[in-house]
């Protein structure tokens, strides 16, 4: 098979930025190593900024989001278990997030792709890219034991972070970043109704709680364990009581509990791997960056970089200008960075860390008391929060 643009991985980075092209009139090829029910049942992140919205609209995939998704004008945080609101909307000059599922995003690019009989393809094995740094690139794959070749003109890396196509650039031309957290995050979905309208972001002197939602039916709700902790250990009564004393008195009155219908337990990290492109190569989302869960970047990071990708392949194929191309990298990189800055300093300012002594404790109570007092400091959370303005990225 020939096709202009190869995509690895059916994420939200791949369908999102195969349905973009699409809209442009350029032919690509999703290959994915996981199962159609796999990717649509992953829980993963619940918040999208506005200008994931706007690129979900341009891809043509967001009647239903329109409809079901929930418009959050502010976010609650909480000081040993004392509420306080950041206005998002008051503070940004009119932006707001969204709330609506990752889950919800995969089925609705999948129902696009395949209502238009797109080239997706899941459960591929094998999946390896060659020849990146020549001009006729190709992908191959094996599938229900047959082989598979796609030719190309370029490959999009949208593989995550365990994916092929960033190992596929050689040691000496990748430089990386990281860091990793000494604990997890042990997340609950349970269709119950939220205790707020709002999402509540929790430093307790226990450790850090989040109380989130997917619908007014459905809430999701995070706590921070030992990286040590083990699934078993956490019986459902154990997490609500845990959740019930880190959220504080007034969200524990307004929780409901109820049996989880998903319960597991994710790593923190921060990672930034530089360039994200390598000869005719491009990597986007989780294939080159990881940001900690705290401030929900990771999937917007993914729109973000996709958006840009999208406008450089169509100012490619239909300008003939590779201009774009060649500042991609840079251009992605300068928001990466930005939301790996803040994602980094909200996971600090809200985490209970193994080896933080009594003055760590009080700069970060004395932080967020800042940040309770001050207009000026809410309105750095709630720019970053939103998603910072292209102007201030580039
Ligand atoms: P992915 O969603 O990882 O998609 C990559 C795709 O590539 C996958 O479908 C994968 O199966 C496929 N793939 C991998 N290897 C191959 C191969 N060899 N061949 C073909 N295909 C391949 N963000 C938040 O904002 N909030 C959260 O609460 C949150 N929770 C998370 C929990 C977990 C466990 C993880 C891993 C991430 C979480 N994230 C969260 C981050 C967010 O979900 C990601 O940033 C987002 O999914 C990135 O999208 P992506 O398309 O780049 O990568
Ligand atoms: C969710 C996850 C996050 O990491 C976050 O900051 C907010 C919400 C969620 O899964 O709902």
């Amino acid at each position: 098979h020939r096709t202009q643009v190869a995509i690895i991985g059916a994420g939200p980075a791949g369908l999102l930025l195969s349905q973009l092209l699409h809209k442009a009139g350029i032919d690509c090829f999703v290959v994915e190593r996981k199962s159609q029910a796999y990717v649509e049942s992953r829980i993963r992140a619940g918040v999208l900024e506005q200008g994931t919205v706007e690129l979900l609209d341009r891809a043509g995939v967001s009647e239903r989001l329109h409809r079901e998704g929930l418009p959050h004008h502010g976010v609650q945080m909480a000081l040993d278990g004392e509420l306080f609101r950041i206005d998002l909307h008051g503070l940004t000059g009119g932006k707001s997030v969204t709330v609506y599922g990752q889950t919800e995003v995969t089925h609705d690019l999948i129902l696009a792709h395949q209502s238009r009989g797109a080239n997706l393809v899941f459960e591929a094995d094998e999946v390896a890219l060659h020849d990146l740094t020549t001009d006729r690139p190709h992908v191959t794959f094996t599938r229900e034991g047959v082989a598979h070749r796609l030719d190309c003109d370029y490959v999009a890396g949208c593989d995550g972070y365990h994916g092929p196509s960033r190992a596929s650039i050689p040691a000496d031309v990748l430089r990386v970043f990281e860091r990793v957290y000494p604990f997890g995050w042990l997340g609950i979905l349970a269709d119950v109704p939220p205790c707020d309208d709002e999402l509540i972001y929790s430093n307790h002197h226990r450790g850090f709680a989040l109380a989130s939602m997917r619908s007014p039916t459905r809430s999701r709700y995070y706590v921070q364990v030992p990286l040590t902790e083990r699934l078993e250990d956490w019986p459902d009564e154990r997490l609500w009581d845990e959740l019930a004393l880190r959220l504080g008195p007034e969200a524990a009155s307004r929780m409901t509990r109820g049996p989880a219908i998903e319960k597991s337990i994710a790593p923190l990290r921060s990672f930034v791997a530089e360039p994200m492109r390598h000869g005719r190569l491009f990597l986007a989302g989780d294939a080159a960056h990881i940001v900690p869960p705290t401030g929900a970047k990771g999937l917007n990071l993914a729109a973000a970089d996709v958006g840009l990708l999208a406008e450089a392949l169509i100012s490619r194929f239909l300008d003939r200008s590779e201009a774009a191309l060649d500042g991609y990298s840079a251009r992605a990189l300068a928001r990466v960075w930005m939301a790996e800055r803040f994602s980094w300093w909200f996971t600090s300012l809200t985490h209970r860390f193994p080896e933080m002594d009594d003055f760590a404790r009080r700069m970060q109570v004395a932080e967020l008391s800042y940040i309770r007092a001050s207009r000026a400091a809410q309105a750095v959370v709630a720019e970053n929060y939103v998603g910072l303005p292209t102007a201030l990225t580039t």
